[in-house]
């Protein structure tokens, strides 16, 4: 695992876009990983600058990572739409080739065994883009997800659900279910590139870079993969 630190989070999306970019450049028919959440928005800004200056990444597919059960997919929360507004328009990818879950698919276990199937069918995930939840979680693998985990229905926990409670009017309306791609499929991608910026991450960052490799902390799955990049601001490389 290569740790980068960096003083801003600005400079965090900098290198996050570069390695994405030197990436589409080589290949610009490449399949995406896309996260959601705080974490990727300064990858995505400067990644939206880059084909502003001329990189081409209207033949990428992409996968987002997860995605809320029950909301529709125009709710302002629902991954859906922040993929849309954060990554599809201004990185003018092609919506016919990005794909996000279905969290309102009439069978929710079919759906995952569809996105499965299809990101195979795409030749899997070139560079996947990852956050990290305060109790380590990436997708929604929350901790005791197994490490060999496939896209499934899964439980939000209470605390995934008060961090993310901004994003929605009251913590009430957060749902309590969510379509994640397992770690095991998050591994499969053959690039990583974790981005973590504030010192409320410093600890998930410490224990998934430096402790022990562990289902009760999600990220720490990174410490198996060939071609992992974590990228972290002083804030939260600060317990390192
Ligand atoms: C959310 C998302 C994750 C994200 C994480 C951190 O719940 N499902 O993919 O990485 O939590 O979010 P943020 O980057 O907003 O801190």
């Amino acid at each position: 695992m290569e740790i980068i630190i960096v003083e801003s989070f600005d400079e965090a999306g900098d290198v996050a876009a570069g390695i994405v970019a030197r990436a589409a450049e080589t290949d610009p028919e490449l399949t995406l990983g896309l996260a959601t959440g705080s974490s990727p928005l300064s990858a995505y800004r400067a990644l939206s600058a880059r084909v502003d200056a001329g990189l081409d990444l209207s033949r990428a597919s992409a996968f987002a990572l997860d995605e809320y059960v029950g909301i529709p997919a125009d709710h302002p929360a629902s991954y859906h739409e922040v993929i849309r507004l954060e990554a599809v328009l201004p990185l003018r990818l092609d919506p016919a080739r990005v794909r996000v879950l279905d969290g309102r698919a009439a069978d929710l276990a079919v759906e995952c065994e569809d996105y499965e199937q299809a990101i195979r069918d795409a030749g899997g995930v070139t560079v996947q883009l990852l956050g990290i939840g305060t109790d380590g979680h990436i997708g929604f693998n929350e901790p005791t997800s197994s490490l060999a985990s496939r896209t499934r229905i899964k439980t939000l926990t209470t605390r995934t659900r008060l961090d993310n409670a901004r994003f929605f009017d009251s913590p009430d309306e957060v749902p309590r279910h969510c379509l994640t791609q397992g770690i095991g499929t998050i591994l499969d991608a053959r690039k990583l590139v974790l981005v973590a910026s504030g010192d409320h991450k410093a600890d998930a960052v410490a224990a998934a870079v430096e402790g022990p490799l562990s289902a009760f902390v999600p990220a720490s799955a990174l410490q198996l993969h060939a071609d992992a990049t974590v990228i972290v601001d002083e804030a939260a490389a600060s317990r390192l």
